[in-house]
């Protein structure tokens, strides 16, 4: 039987799933590469880029006063990553900035997400300030606008100053103060050139996996409670850090990223579909409902209650200017006692899986973009991430043919141009990665990249998939 994988668990490998999953061999789906129909035409001025995060790609993380992050810590710990890597090097993207943004660049992208590393601005999360960490993101601001490219970065992707979880991390309602301060000072040394911004990356992963279960930084397996009092404190933080770049400049373009997953139940049994409507809330709707109508979902709302204070709610709604969304693929849950709120990933569906052991299903980014559109007033959004791990190995020419990873993101987009037809507000996407990188909890095992990296040589080979995505966005695909 196979299990979703979303719980983030880091499978063996792309050939042992298949092989667990009866399939032992590459899918027909994802072999089959691009469609024979073009892309249909997205309209002038949509963004087309690629996403990445600091700790994933930079390295250098004792360099330059960079103080120590959650995530060296939780590497630290034995078998925490599968293959006990840690992001000391990853893409060396420290060092190789410039050849990076070369890269976007020959690809004619007009975006670039990434995020800033708050351990590089305040090593110890809160008071002093290091210039030279900020001196990094002001070169790379710099040569992102000589190249053409919008910065698009993103102040919190997962690599919480270690300081901060010594004072209790996103279990500490401080923190929001805390992460207010911070925007304000990245906002204050860049936001003469970076117009648009966004808070938080996929808050509910931080909450589940981190606080929840333990699989993630900072490994607390605090249950139920931890993972609503972290998804909680990053409601405020991202209300308080929102308000104070606001505070900074009205110019510019405010948003925060969300991993919003359709919940499928695995039955129709009342059991399933009720762990169903609760694995719902928690995933997708405290932080969805937070900033966008200042509400807790009624599933949730008494367990919350003891961590939701007078005004909080009032903090948490936000008027973004862009809803960042990260679509990867369904959930498929079922109702497992002794799991977080009983509820557990089930079995998948038959149909592909990727090497994260993640479904193909394009669909759910569609039903993700239409519930936007129907349900929450239509925001303008941005899809901020969206790839697949594949087995990349370079063929006998050195070259990466990975037209699975082609065929994956030729689905979903057609799933975003059928969006824009029914009205959704889709303004840009944006592929992850442009690097393969140090993937969390798998370390070096999983390849999310447009570009190969070799690591020991550290030498970029772009991939089919990167020329792909550049015919796309030349409107050639
Ligand atoms: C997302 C994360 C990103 C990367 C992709 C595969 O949840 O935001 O850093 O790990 O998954």
């Amino acid at each position: 039987m196979r299990f979703s994988a979303n719980q983030r668990l880091c499978l063996p490998t792309r050939r042992d799933v298949l092989i667990a999953a009866g399939l032992g061999m590459l899918s027909p789906w994802l072999a089959r590469g691009v469609q024979a129909d073009p892309l249909p035409a997205f309209p002038s001025g949509f963004l087309w880029g690629t996403s990445t995060s600091a700790l994933q790609i930079e390295g250098a993380t004792t360099e330059d006063g960079r103080g120590a992050s959650i995530w060296e810590s939780f590497a630290g710990r034995p078998g925490a990553i599968a293959d006990g890597t840690t992001p000391a090097i990853a893409c060396d993207h420290y060092h190789r900035w410039a050849d990076d943004v070369a890269l976007m660049k020959s690809a004619g992208f007009g975006a670039y997400r990434f995020s800033i590393a708050w351990p590089r601005v305040q090593p110890t999360g809160r008071g002093p300030v290091n210039s030279r960490g900020l001196d990094f993101y002001d070169r790379l601001v710099d040569a992102l606008l000589e190249a053409g490219i919008r910065p698009m970065p993103c102040l919190y992707h997962w690599d919480l100053p270690q300081a901060l979880q010594d004072q209790g991390g996103w279990m500490n309602r401080d923190m929001a103060g805390w992460f207010a301060d911070y925007a304000g000072i990245a906002a204050g040394r860049l936001g003469d050139r970076v117009k648009d911004w966004f808070a938080l990356n996929e808050p509910s992963v931080v909450a589940i996996f981190g606080h929840g279960y333990g699989e993630h930084a900072p490994g607390l397996n605090g249950g139920r409670t931890a993972a609503l009092a972290a998804s909680h404190h990053q409601n405020l933080a991202q209300g308080a850090a929102l308000r104070a770049l606001r505070a900074e400049s009205a110019d510019f373009r405010l948003g925060t990223v969300l991993s919003l997953q359709p919940v499928v139940p695995v039955s129709d049994s009342e059991a399933d579909r009720a762990a169903t409507t609760r694995w719902d809330a928690l995933w997708n709707r405290v932080a969805l409902d937070g900033v966008m109508r200042g509400q807790l979902p009624d599933v949730l709302a008494d367990d919350l209650r003891p961590w939701v204070k007078p005004g909080d709610l009032e903090l948490i709604r936000f008027p973004l200017d862009r809803l960042g969304v990260n679509y990867y693929s369904q959930l498929h849950i079922q109702h497992q006692p002794g799991r977080l709120f009983d509820a557990g990933f089930g079995p998948l569906p038959p149909g592909p899986v990727t090497a994260m052991g993640w479904p193909i299903e394009p669909e759910g980014l569609g039903r993700v973009l239409g519930e936007l559109r129907t349900l929450y007033g239509n925001p303008e959004v941005m899809v901020t991430e969206n790839g697949v791990a594949c087995d990349d190995l370079p063929g006998p020419d050195g070259q990466i043919d990975d037209r699975q990873r082609i065929a994956y993101l030729d689905g979903h987009l057609r799933v975003v141009a059928a969006a824009l037809a029914a009205g959704s507000r889709v303004t840009g996407y944006l592929a992850w990665s442009l690097l393969d990188n140090w993937e969390w909890q798998c370390g070096y095992a999983r390849r999310f990249g447009l570009v190969h990296v070799d690591y020991p040589s550290q030498r970029r080979t772009p991939k089919a998939s990167f020329a792909w995505l550049k015919a796309a966005a030349a409107g050639k695909a």
